[in-house]
Formats: C-alpha cells, sequence, structure tokens
C-alpha cells in the first residue's frame, strides 16, 4: 500500500511527536526532513559548502548528537533558504514518501512541494509564546543552556525566514487539515490527527 501523511507547520508546534505516533499506530515509516536540513546546518557550521553538503548527504549525518541545538536550528532554516540544497533532497524525501507500506513525513514543504498528492495533509501550528515555551522546556529538560527569551527569538526568526524565502515557503497546501494546538494538549492533537488518517483509510 502507497499511503502518504504530510505534516507541516513551524518549529515546536508538534509535528515530531504527532508523527511518531502516527507512524507507531498505523505502522508507517516515519521521516523527521527537519533532519535533513539540520544535518546540512550543521556541516555548513564546520566549514562546509552547503550545496556540496546536502549532495552528499550520509544516513550517518542524521546521527550527530548536536543536531537539536538553537545554532543547529538557526544553520538549517539558513541552508533551507538556499534552492539548491532543497533541490538536492527532494528525491530522497519523495522516495521515502512513496515507499510501499505508508509513510509519514513532517517538515515545511511535504504537503506542498514533496508530496502534493498526499493522502492526508494536517499543517500543525501553534502561537510563536506557546511554542517557546514548549521548545524551553525541551531543551532545559536536555540540558541545553539557554532562556526562553532566546528560544522565542530563534522560534521567530525561523518563522519569517521559513515563510518568506522564495524557494518552498512554509504554508498550509490548501486542502491541509489546520491543527491550531496553542489550548490542546498532545493526546487531544494526536486522537485529532488518528481521526483523520483513519478517515482517509476508510476512504480507500
Ligand atoms: O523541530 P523544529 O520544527 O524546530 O525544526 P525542524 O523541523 O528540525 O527544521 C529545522 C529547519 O529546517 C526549519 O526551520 C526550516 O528552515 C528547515 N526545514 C525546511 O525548510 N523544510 C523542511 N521540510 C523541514 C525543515
Ligand atoms: O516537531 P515539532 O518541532 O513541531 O514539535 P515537537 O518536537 O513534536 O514538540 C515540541 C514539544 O512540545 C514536545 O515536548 C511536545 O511534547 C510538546 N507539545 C505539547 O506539549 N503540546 C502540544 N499540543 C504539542 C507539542
Amino acid at each position: 500500500m502507497i499511503f502518504t501523511i504530510a505534516i507541516d507547520g513551524p518549529a515546536a508546534a508538534g509535528k515530531g511527536t504527532i508523527s511518531r505516533r502516527l507512524a507507531e499506530r498505523f505502522g508507517f515509516a516515519h521521516l523527521d526532513t527537519g533532519l535533513l536540513y539540520r544535518a546540512v546546518g550543521a556541516l555548513e557550521l564546520q566549514g562546509q559548502d552547503a550545496v556540496a553538503a546536502a549532495n552528499a548527504l550520509d544516513p550517518s549525518d542524521l546521527e550527530r548528537e548536536d543536531l537539536r541545538t538553537p545554532e543547529v536550528a538557526q544553520a538549517a532554516s539558513r541552508v533551507a533558504a538556499i534552492g539548491a540544497v532543497r533541490q538536492a533532497l527532494v528525491d530522497f524525501q519523495r522516495d521515502f514518501a512513496r515507499r510501499e507500506g505508508g509513510a509519514v513525513l513532517d517538515g515545511r514543504d511535504i504537503g506542498t512541494v514533496i508530496c502534493p498528492e498526499a493522502e492526508v495533509k494536517l499543517f500543525v501550528t501553534a502561537s510563536a509564546e506557546v511554542r517557546a515555551e514548549r521548545r524551553f522546556k525541551e531543551l532545559s529538560e536536555k540540558g541545553i543552556d539557554t532562556d526562553y527569551p532566546s528560544v522565542l527569538a530563534d522560534v521567530a526568526a525561523r518563522d519569517r525566514r521559513d515563510t518568506e524565502r522564495a524557494d518552498a515557503p512554509m504554508r498550509a497546501a490548501e486542502d491541509a487539515v489546520v491543527l491550531d494546538t496553542s489550548e490542546m494538549d498532545i493526546e487531544t492533537a494526536v486522537a485529532r490527527a488518528e481521526k483523520e488518517v483513519s478517515a482517509a483509510l476508510d476512504k480507500r
């Protein structure tokens, strides 16, 4: 069975958590596409050319320990605005999306550019303040030294860059279901997402 669930939205909206839970529940493979850009960003911070790094990206690059840091997140959003970097990563993501057995991909442009034919599209969002609070809590728990104002500034800067870039800007696909989780706990958000997927699977 070919079945793609596309989950897009801004930083710390809950995309990753929802995607992992859907993948578990429906037995689908999951790809966090943000990791691809984070890996390229991390290599660029080390002095590599971003386009060359994207073209030579290796699965082991996605297992680096430092990919979750705010510095790498900023670098990811900078390299993600380079058209040739995005282009280098398209085939891998499309192949993943249409693999046999079903796939969940989360990112910014899955429902619009990578897989416009996805059977389910969700755009998960929340206010910048709520998202920054969630991300601040997460980073603190991981022992990463930061503060709420810096996290909010990081989230806002990436939102702006991701929305305003010319190539594959972040936006909800016209046929996406928008899930605003500002006042929704994660269990409720997951349940809503599961309902959308179950309905689409039933229609087949
Ligand atoms: O986890 P979080 O939402 O904070 O970030 P991420 O999903 O890991 O993405 C990091 C950065 O990669 C984003 O700010 C985007 O600039 C970029 N990205 C993208 O342009 N397209 C995607 N499909 C996924 C991520
Ligand atoms: O993948 P993305 O950056 O969109 O977000 P995430 O990593 O799934 O979620 C960021 C953090 O917010 C996690 O610790 C989630 O458990 C939390 N979260 C929440 O508390 N309530 C929600 N409705 C969504 C996410």
